[in-house]
């Protein structure tokens, strides 16, 4: 018998923990009507919100790729090159909730057992943009959406209350989340941006104003390189360029080191993993961190938009996974989440070779012992 891949996260059922991730995959009806029959187990909208936004001229999201043979990194196609990451400056959905809203309500109806999640982002700035945050929240659960995702990471806002800029003070993250949840009947989870010092911080805000989930990793602000031989930018309008955000393989690594942070912190809570994951492998490391749903946008991107190859190996990785542990009497991904987690200590505690101690810089080697206030 085939494996169960079913799993709850957040009081939601999913058939399995695969979601994509808010991005172009999921930003039409007609692509999340695609996903959900390539067998994915949710979908996170495409960012909604309440006013039009208007793109850059040209290309919005680009893919960095590395040469075997060299370190010669660039975009520019090639043969024999491998991928090294996604790069984008996409604003949030260019439609705006009234387009959105029939749709949600049409998807829902005719996949009522695929999980659909509904991100959403307004300002922040005075009580009338918050109450935007409501309207959105109470016209995406009206359509019978299962939960909401707060965009509190896009890094490519200009206005300091929008989207990373959001995410980036602990107190607005915990306003918003708060002003959200007095109006949500359904989960809301909160998708932080990784550019902080410490995401635990902002992470902590986003619970006391009542989180269910916490999502992690939106993408890393980076710039394209400059091309040696045009110097400009490999993504540029009129030589112009602005920060954007980084995705796919290169930021696996570094995703996995935030959500490390994040499970330690809150091993009680639910936590969503994003960021390079394009096999079961990857999502591996982030079930073992402690995470209880895995999201993928890059990847997807590359697989025919939304991804059926990629969805593909990742339900057959884990029933793979699941019948090797049987034994274990491992039955579903709640059976091995965290396994990991507490796995990820402090420099000083990994052994030293010839017994040798090290307590991490303090008296012992010499230092003076910190100042404590
Ligand atoms: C072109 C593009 C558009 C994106 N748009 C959104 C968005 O509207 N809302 C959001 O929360 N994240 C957005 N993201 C971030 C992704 O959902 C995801 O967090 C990020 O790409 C990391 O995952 P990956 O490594 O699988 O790409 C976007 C990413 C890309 C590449």
């Amino acid at each position: 018998m085939a494996p169960d891949l079913s799993t709850t996260f957040t009081g939601v059922r999913f058939q399995n923990p695969f979601l994509l991730s808010s991005a172009p995959p999921t930003e039409s009806e007609s692509n999340i009507v695609r996903a959900f029959e390539a067998g994915w187990g949710g979908v996170v909208t495409k960012t909604i919100g309440l006013h039009p936004v208007v793109n850059v001229l040209g290309p919005k999201t680009k893919f960095l790729r590395a040469d075997a043979d060299s370190a010669h990194l660039s975009m520019k196609k090639r043969p024999g090159a491998a991928l090294h990451s996604s790069w984008n400056w996409e604003l949030i959905s260019d439609k705006t909730l009234d387009w959105w809203v029939p749709r949600l309500g049409r998807i829902k109806q005719a996949f009522p057992n695929h999980a659909l999640v509904a991100s959403i982002m307004a300002g922040s700035g005075n009580d009338t943009e918050l109450r935007h945050w409501q309207e959105l929240a109470v016209a995406c659960q009206d359509q019978g959406c299962d939960a909401l995702e707060l965009n509190l990471s896009c890094p490519h806002m200009d206005r300091p209350d929008m989207g990373s800029n959001v995410g980036k003070d602990k107190e607005l993250v915990s306003i918003v989340t708060k002003v959200v949840k007095e109006v949500a009947r359904i989960p809301v989870w909160a998708k932080l941006t990784p550019s902080t010092t410490d995401i635990v911080v902002e992470a902590r805000g986003a619970f006391l104003g009542g989180a269910d989930a916490i999502v992690s990793s939106n993408t890393f602000t980076s710039l394209p390189l400059i091309d040696m031989e045009t110097l400009d930018f490999e993504v540029h309008v009129d030589g112009l360029v602005s920060t954007g955000g980084l995705g796919g393989p290169a930021i696996l690594p570094l995703s996995l080191a935030k959500m490390s942070q994040l499970t330690q912190a809150f091993p009680d809570k639910s936590f969503s993993g994003i960021g390079g994951i394009s096999t079961f492998e990857h999502a591996l490391n982030y079930f073992l961190l402690g995470c209880g749903t895995i999201q993928v946008c890059t990847a997807a991107m590359l697989d025919h938009a939304v991804g059926p190859n990629v969805i593909r190996e990742l339900n057959q990785g884990l029933a793979r996974f699941l019948e090797k542990h049987a034994d274990k009497g491992w039955t579903s991904v709640a059976d091995f989440v965290g396994l990991r987690r507490d796995h990820v200590v402090a420099q000083s505690k990994i052994r030293r070779a010839d017994e040798k101690d090290y307590r991490g810089g303090y008296e012992a080697e010499g230092y003076a012992e910190p100042v404590t206030t």
